[in-house]
């Protein structure tokens, strides 16, 4: 390709899929209608960027490296540092993504003001105005003098204060505001937000400053979401929960320097997020009693056992296809497992409409939380409550089966912790139990049984 020519591609805004040509249905994420066309300059050869800590052309021995024992800084917030695998890595790049409104700018908004007492900390927002940011501030408490504030959309410009004011930790509120000179293309499209955050990358490495990233996810692709940017930072959060109810989900999707799959529980409240300490507790809040159709799972976030109401409303259907739906979890396992119940357990589940809710509007996933759906399926169907004070959780297999699943003791701790009495959980997980005293438990081998001890 001919140097500094302007070319058009088409970009795919969920995952940043390039092609030359426009196409219906990305190759890379399988999403629809998400291309859109942008005009790049393709870069002359022989400008690269260079080496990330901005020095000369050398490779190094792993003996010669010397380890700087730099240390994590805590975020003042327990629960985004557990996510995080420990604290803030200094010199990192942290993408927070999330839905419009869900939190993100006053989830960091309240970093700041946990650390501007003992560091430096630059806000730079390109979407709101600075008696904007000050409104919100003063809802969230008072701020010590650490705190600087920038509205900027120009990463130039932005570049140029950073390195002039050296900050240790820089927020970016939004990247999909931030445009560079030298790309033509909107702000927010596939190559801007690309672009942006290489450069902010270099800034990160190579000055040994925490960049956080906010990245609006949207639906209808007009701004290039998050997941395009996923692969060049150092960690991907996202902040998740149903906006009309109070708490919200801080989850760990990438973490270069910890686990992933932790989340933290925060609750939205009128002087900002607050964390949740017990999240079992939280869940549970509001969990119906003597209702058919509901049972309490565990499911294992992390290296934490969390406590949710699985929903199940069974009834009879008035159309030849019955109407399945899953709220917070794969509808897919939820028509499998009604599969299972019909084959293994005699339930007659095909004629029947069947509604699955994990109460909250949390996403849960695991395959642990399938006796659960089955026990709430099954509840429903029967017309038959199972005990408040029971919790059951397993992975469930297509023979009807009830398999092992890892962590059992946690859970077991946790349903203790909690008071519930009884326990439900794969038998060939019962010998590994160390702790029971004070709650009765339940082995069993396939989703008959558990049916029966329901
Ligand atoms: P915001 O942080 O602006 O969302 P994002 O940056 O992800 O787009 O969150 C906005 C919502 O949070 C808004 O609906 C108002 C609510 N909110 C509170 O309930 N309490 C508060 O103290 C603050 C600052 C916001
Ligand atoms: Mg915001």
């Amino acid at each position: 390709m001919a140097r500094g020519k302007k070319t058009t591609v088409y970009f795919c805004q969920s995952c940043g899929y390039e092609s030359s040509k426009w196409m219906g249905q990305c190759p890379g994420c399988g999403e629809w209608s998400t291309f859109v066309e942008e005009s790049i300059e393709k870069k002359a050869v022989g400008k690269g960027r260079g080496s990330l800590a901005g020095e000369d052309l050398k490779a190094h021995k792993l003996s010669e490296i010397e380890m700087l024992d730099k240390g994590r800084m805590p975020t003042g917030f327990a629960e985004l540092d557990r996510v995080l695998g420990g604290g803030i890595v200094p010199g990192s790049l942290v993408l927070v993504g999330g839905d419009p409104g869900i939190g993100k700018s006053t989830l960091l908004l309240q970093v700041c003001r946990n650390l501007a007492g003992s560091m430096e900390v630059l806000y730079i927002s390109g979407e709101e105005s600075l008696q904007q940011i000050k409104m919100r501030a003063q809802r969230i408490g008072q701020f010590a003098e650490g705190l600087w504030l920038f509205c900027e959309t120009g990463m130039e410009r932005i570049e140029q204060l950073v390195r002039r004011q050296k900050p240790q930790i820089v927020i970016i509120d939004s990247i999909q505001t931030i445009y560079s000179e030298e790309i033509s293309s909107a702000p927010g499209s596939v190559s801007q937000v690309r672009e942006t955050t290489a450069r902010l990358l270099q800034i990160a490495k190579g000055m040994d400053i925490t960049i956080f990233i906010v990245g609006h996810v949207t639906k209808e692709g007009v701004v290039a979401g998050p997941r395009v940017l996923e692969h060049m930072v150092d960690t991907v959060l996202y902040f998740e929960g149903d906006r009309h109810a109070s708490y919200r989900i801080l989850r760990g999707v990438k973490n270069r320097f910890g686990s992933t799959n932790e989340i933290g529980v925060f609750e939205m409240r009128e002087a900002g997020l607050q964390e949740v300490e017990n999240a079992s507790e939280f869940m549970l809040n509001g969990k119906p009693k003597g209702a058919s159709g509901s049972v309490v799972a565990c499911s294992m976030e992390g290296t934490r056992p969390i406590l949710v109401e699985i929903q199940a409303l069974v009834c009879h259907s008035n159309f030849g296809i019955p109407r399945r739906t899953a709220a917070g979890t794969d509808l897919n396992r939820v028509n499998l497992l009604m599969a299972v119940l019909e084959k293994r357990a005699g339930l007659s589940l095909s004629s029947s409409d069947a509604y699955v809710n994990i109460a909250g509007g949390v996403r849960m996933n695991e395959p642990a939380i399938d006796l659960g759906i089955v026990m709430a399926l099954a509840s429903s169907f029967r017309n038959k409550v199972v005990d408040d004070k029971t919790i059951c959780f397993g992975e469930v297999g297509l023979s009807g089966e009830v398999r092992a699943v890892n962590m059992a003791q946690q859970r077991v701790s946790e349903a203790k912790k909690l008071g519930f009495s009884t326990c439900i959980l794969p038998k060939v997980c019962v010998p590994g139990l160390t702790d029971t005293q004070g709650i009765r438990i339940v082995g069993v081998g396939s989703i008959r049984e558990a049916i029966q001890n329901g």
